[in-house]
């Protein structure tokens, strides 16, 4: 009967048949979409209306190829305390034949993460997969003559589809829409699914931009006025160096890109990001059409070893080029970077930026990239963390006693698995203080081996755990909160903190109180009351006069992170 009165409005009737939409659009505006939400002082991913941090892992690429490997798989992500996975869709595993779609790997990657009570963000592995065209069906790959490939500076096509094409272009819409069209209709009220990663570490390998006829005609016409436009607009928040290169050829409002931006290999990376931007912003905005949960792309950062673009995917949004993708992708919420490099708190500033909140989607997932997560999300006020190959414990056991084996010391006691336990139960705390602006991140290795985050009345000064007996650790990491006053909660590993006053009044700060202890749904239960060895004492430190011996800061030991709780005073 309903849709007999719908019918009478034959035009509304044939889209709601041909979309299989409701009548009600679900838009960014709906309330229990997930959605990106500036909250303070930061943006957060509000999931079924509640602000959510993602403690996420990447799966191997083809991992969620086979529904019956993941079966094994989803038991140990429980383990390791992720409540967010990260797994590819092929273009080819869901239209192997043109026009045909087969979700039934979706509908089962649903079904697993459901069962588990995880969240998915899947990875759109459509034109490109670590700037190659490998995860593109078979009916694209052999039809070259439908479907360009970019071309290089030596005259040869690669294996690579060409961002210059509008027949690529149209047949990876029209699979990511389709895609996103189930999407809705399996999910729009269940919210499984919080993001998804367009493609994957898109770019060119091998020169610097592409050499493909339509290539070489859009490297010649001016550069588009929308992004001339966007320059000049947002000129005092330009990565320097890309103002620099505008600025060094004149701050031209238009001219060829090499008129605009110069003639080294610079300019054809801008061209290069520009025109992935274009063909990703499609792409998104089609599958926002569908269903608009946030989007976000991935950076193949640029390694040290690396001379010029083309040597690292030209054209990533990589921060040279972040603005530029910012101009030609607005539909895309996060350029985010994948950071396997050791300078993890280098690459999560360069991301973190007032336009670009931060996630990291790929990183490690030993104790080096434990110390990543808390960096980020304390410092950065990242919105989640996922370590890659997190179906692989022995990569996630690296550095540990009894690690680099196939199936190594208990997951549950990873030191991932421990930190997600510590970071999930902080959570609420955690979103909080990143909404206040009254939270902070310490990472701590051989290269910055301490750090001092003016926090509340005092600048909390984190250093490696200095220990009469033991020896100084190489790794260090904390999140600090503000909660009172003076009072604070810190967690971490490997390090001591103090705190030094900073405002007027008296300039030492001694620990009125120090406990540790956990959060149960959300309630401080206190655990031990920290005094005595357990705190640090000022002839701990050497050379340091014993002025202090109540007590002038938190010790947190090498053996997993802790949390504290600690209430300050101050005396002269
Ligand atoms: C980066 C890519 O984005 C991933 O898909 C994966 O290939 C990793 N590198 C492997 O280290």
């Amino acid at each position: 009967m309903r849709l007999q009165i719908l019918c009478g409005l034959a035009a509304i009737c044939a889209l709601a048949l041909t979309t299989g939409r409701s009548q009600t659009a679900i838009t960014e505006s709906s309330p229990s979409i997930v959605h990106l939400e500036k909250r303070g002082a930061a943006t957060q991913l509000i999931v079924d209306g509640k602000p959510y941090l993602a403690l996420a892992g990447e799966t191997d690429n083809t991992a969620s190829s086979s529904l019956e490997y993941m079966d094994t798989v989803w038991p140990k992500i429980v383990r390791m305390n992720l409540n967010t996975v990260l797994v590819g869709v092929g273009w080819d595993w869901v239209e192997p034949v043109e026009g045909k779609y087969d979700f039934t790997l979706v509908d089962g990657l649903l079904a697993g993460a459901r069962k588990h009570n995880l969240h998915l963000i899947f990875l759109w592995f459509g034109s490109w997969k670590n700037g190659l065209s490998s995860f593109a069906p078979e009916w694209v790959k052999a039809d070259q003559q439908r479907f360009p490939r970019a071309r290089l500076k030596n005259g040869k096509a690669v294996e690579v589809l060409t961002p210059f094409s509008e027949a690529n272009l149209q047949a990876d819409t029209r699979a990511y829409t389709a895609f996103m069209h189930h999407l809705r209709k399996v999910d729009a009220r269940q919210h499984t699914v919080i993001m998804i990663q367009l493609e994957n570490e898109v770019g060119l390998i091998g020169d610097s931009r592409d050499r493909f006829a339509g290539a070489e005609a859009a490297f010649a016409r001016p550069v588009p006025p929308e992004l001339l436009d966007y320059l000049q607009k947002n000129k005092e928040t330009l990565w320097p160096d890309l103002r620099n290169l505008w600025e060094a050829a004149g701050a031209k409002t238009a001219g060829t890109w090499q008129e605009i931006f110069g003639t080294s290999t610079a300019s054809d990376e801008i061209f290069m990001a520009w025109n992935y931007a274009r063909y990703m912003d499609h792409m998104a905005k089609a599958g926002k059409a569908e269903y608009p949960v946030p989007v976000f792309s991935n950076t193949w950062i640029v390694q040290p070893q690396d001379k010029a673009p083309g040597d690292y995917p030209s054209g990533c949004p990589e921060p040279l080029v972040i603005d530029i993708w910012k101009a030609g992708a607005p539909t895309i919420d996060i350029n985010a970077p994948d950071v396997y490099l050791p300078n993890f708190s280098d690459w999560a500033g360069r991301f973190h930026r007032p336009n670009n909140p931060l996630f990291v989607p790929e990183s490690s997932g030993n104790a080096g990239g434990v110390a990543n997560a808390f960096y980020g999300i304390g410092q950065h006020a990242a919105i989640g963390y996922s370590p890659f190959g997190i179906n692989n414990a022995a990569r996630l056991s690296e550095g540990q006693p009894g690690g680099n084996t196939p199936e190594p010391i208990a997951l549950e006691k990873l030191p991932l698995a421990r930190a997600y336990a510590l970071l999930a139960q902080m959570t609420p705390l955690i979103l909080d203080a990143q909404a206040k602006g009254t939270i902070g991140g310490s990472l701590l290795n051989t290269n910055q081996q301490k750090q001092d985050i003016p926090l509340g009345n005092y600048i909390v000064n984190v250093g490696f755990l200095h220990s009469r007996r033991n020896p100084v650790p190489s790794l260090g990491y904390a999140i600090v909160i503000s909660v009172g006053p003076d009072e604070y909660f810190v967690a971490g590993q490997g390090v001591q903190v103090t705190f030094t006053p900073n405002t007027p009044g008296p300039e030492i700060a001694g620990l009125a109180r120090a406990e540790t202890g956990k959060f149960v749904k959300g309630q401080w239960i206190p655990g031990r009351k920290m005094n005595g060895d357990d705190v640090l004492l000022d002839y701990d430190q050497a050379g340091a006069s014993a002025r202090n011996q109540s007590g002038s800061g938190l010790r947190f030991t090498g053996d997993g992170p802790t949390i504290q709780r600690v209430k300050l005073y101050r005396y002269h």
